[in-house]
């Protein structure tokens, strides 16, 4: 029976144990360049132990970005820049991967701790930028108005999005996941909350799915087959006539047959007015259902902090992988404490320069 610190194949692809650090932005990039902050942060946690260590969201276009702060994978210097910490990921064996995002309507925003008091929406005078959408529906009060895509937009987008594959691919990532949760571009797309088109990029569900379909099959083309591809989608907008679990299944086996191999199970983020229950696992049951019923490797997230809590997970086959996000900013070295905690200590992926510590 596969535990916490059982191996994970994933095609051509080993993770040493099943944690993974989940995407995190910094907001802390000038141009979109990761820089020697992201070194630190990505490279420590790989030493803590995690099978699996996430780059935060990086747009595919400088529009993408949630905050100017964000990081990008748009020209070949964030390429290079991006070489130095996978090159550090690897040799601590961690897998380095990277979430390809497009902010789409909640883009051009103050980093979290600058909007209480400067508000939302970062105006063009002080580096902010029109943000786009399906339709001109604003994410909030105080978020900008988008402005809606012509199909040509939308192609050019989905071209931004395979040339970032590419350039994960140089940047020598092992793992690549699509950004389609949180109430970003693609996650507004599949929507009913975001989505009022009337063409073929919008009304039926077939339609609001199109723009994810099509952009994880460019993708999945350019990423090659024996390395692993991920979607990251919010299984529920947590609010009646939103996006449901149900839906989110339907569009998990959509996504099998393009070539996707794990489905990242996040929730919420198109709406301010969804009522969430947020609670120890809470997204679980998503990851659960959609693993049983689409036949998928699932990751589950959100509020697991407790090693013995993230064990049952994959002991009872309820998720392939477990990511963590705030435990790790509390505590790099999270893997290790958890190999204790569930008695795999023959496990500890503890590195000679700190054996000292654990012996
Ligand atoms: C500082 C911070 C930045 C985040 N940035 C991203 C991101 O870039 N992409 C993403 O999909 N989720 C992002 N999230 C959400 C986390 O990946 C995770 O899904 C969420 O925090 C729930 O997990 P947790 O309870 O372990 O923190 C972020 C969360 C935090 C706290």
């Amino acid at each position: 029976m596969p535990h916490l610190f059982s191996p994970l194949q994933l095609n051509d692809v080993t993770l040493r144990n099943r944690i993974g650090v989940s995407p995190m932005c910094q907001y802390s990039a000038k141009d979109g360049t990761p820089n020697d902050w992201h070194f630190v942060h990505l490279g420590s946690r790989a030493v803590g132990g995690a099978g699996l260590v996430f780059v935060e969201a990086a747009a595919v276009e400088p529009r993408g970005r949630i905050s100017p702060e964000d990081l990008g994978i748009y020209n070949e210097k964030h390429t290079e820049a991006y070489r130095r910490i996978t090159d550090f990921m690897k040799e601590h064996g961690a897998v380095p991967a990277i979430q390809l995002a497009h902010a789409g309507r909640k883009a051009s925003t103050y980093r979290p701790w600058e909007k209480d008091e400067k508000g939302a929406g970062v105006s063009d005078e002080q580096g902010g930028w029109q943000v786009i959408g399906p339709s001109p529906i604003a994410f909030a009060e105080g978020y900008k108005l988008p402005e809606e895509l012509s199909k040509e937009e939308i192609h050019n987008i989905q071209e931004s999005f395979r040339l970032a594959t590419v350039r994960a691919r140089e940047a020598g990532f092992q793992l690549v996941e699509f950004h389609g949760a949180h109430g970003y571009l693609a996650h507004s797309f599949y929507s009913p909350l975001s989505n009022d088109r009337t063409d073929e990029y919008g009304g039926s569900f077939e339609n609001r799915i199109r723009f994810v379909l099509e952009t994880v099959r460019i993708m999945r083309r350019e990423w090659p087959e024996n390395l692993p591809f991920s979607v990251r989608i919010s299984s529920s907008d947590w609010i009646e006539g939103g996006w449901t679990v149900e839906d989110s299944v339907e569009l998990a086996k959509r996504l099998k047959n393009e070539g996707v191999d794990i489905i990242d199970c996040s929730s919420g983020g198109n709406t301010p007015d969804a009522v969430i229950p947020a609670g120890a696992g809470y997204q679980v049951p998503f990851a659960e259902k959609i693993r049983a019923e689409a036949d998928i490797y699932t990751a589950a997230v959100g509020m697991i902090t407790q090693g013995m809590q993230a064990d049952e997970l994959i002991r009872n086959g309820r998720a392939d992988i477990v990511l963590l996000a705030r435990e790790m900013l509390r505590d790099p070295y999270w893997p290790l404490r958890a190999a204790q905690e569930v008695h795999q200590t023959d496990s500890l992926a503890v590195p000679p320069q700190y054996e000292r510590g654990w012996q």
